[in-house]
């Protein structure tokens, strides 16, 4: 594996809750021993489905002290961050396909002080992030097509990992990635050098949540 010298975030997504028990899924979520709340923020344009938004978030910052993950799929985010900010976002997430000025949108979320991501969908070349790598936090994978849940894990995301770690070189950064993770793929995941672990159907779905966080983080030993 990869030496990144990064911690293991787990990262349930919780696009896959009862949307009706928003609350309850953020308290179980801290339970299972989980990381960050992952928050999927879809607007029907950039993705062909429509989640929540900053409203949400909001309500969310009120009712837990988990770090939110917030996964902007929105055209032209731009025109949302400072509110997703405002509402208590930890970390925002944007589409390098979503934006045109990328450059200065991750300027207007790193001069609010908060972590800044870029998304990638899975037909998209990691080499389109060379030149801004150094000005971000966290690259994330899309290991599926973005907008909905549940959805196969595309197995080249590992490729696209493995490349980017070599190009961060002397600089790591975390990698995370989205999309079909479950307990049968994620040895190969953390191998691949991916360091923050998003799950909604493995996680909501499993039996024995705590565990497979367990497991998402450390591999099946
Ligand atoms: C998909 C979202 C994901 C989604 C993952 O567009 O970005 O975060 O919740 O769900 P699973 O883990 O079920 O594939
Ligand atoms: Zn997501």
């Amino acid at each position: 594996m990869f030496n990144h010298g990064l911690d293991v975030k787990v990262a349930p997504s919780i696009l896959a809750s009862d949307f009706t028990e928003m609350n309850r899924s953020l308290q179980a979520m801290k339970e299972w021993g989980a990381d960050w709340v992952h928050c999927d923020v879809m607007d029907g344009m950039f993705v062909p489905n429509i989640t929540f938004g900053q409203q949400m978030i909001r309500d969310f910052r009120k009712h837990t002290d988990m770090f939110l993950d917030v996964h902007l799929m929105v055209q032209a985010p731009e025109r949302y961050i400072d509110e997703f900010i405002d509402a208590g976002a930890d970390l925002i997430t944007v589409h390098q396909e979503a934006t045109v000025h990328l450059h200065r949108t991750i300027l207007q979320i790193k001069n609010k002080g908060v972590k800044c991501g870029v998304a990638i969908n899975p037909a998209t070349s990691i080499y389109t992030l060379e030149e801004v790598l150094g000005d971000i936090d966290m690259v994330l994978l899309m290991s599926c097509d973005p907008g909905f849940g549940g959805t196969p894990f595309i197995p080249y995301a590992l490729n696209k990992a493995r490349r980017l770690r070599e190009m961060m070189g002397d600089r790591q950064i975390d990698i995370e990635v989205d999309g079909g993770v479950n307990e049968k793929n994620i040895d190969e995941i953390l191998d691949s050098g991916i360091n923050c672990i998003v799950a909604g159907t493995a996680l909501f779905r499993s039996p024995d949540p705590k565990k497979s966080v367990e497991i998402l983080r450390n591999g099946n030993r």
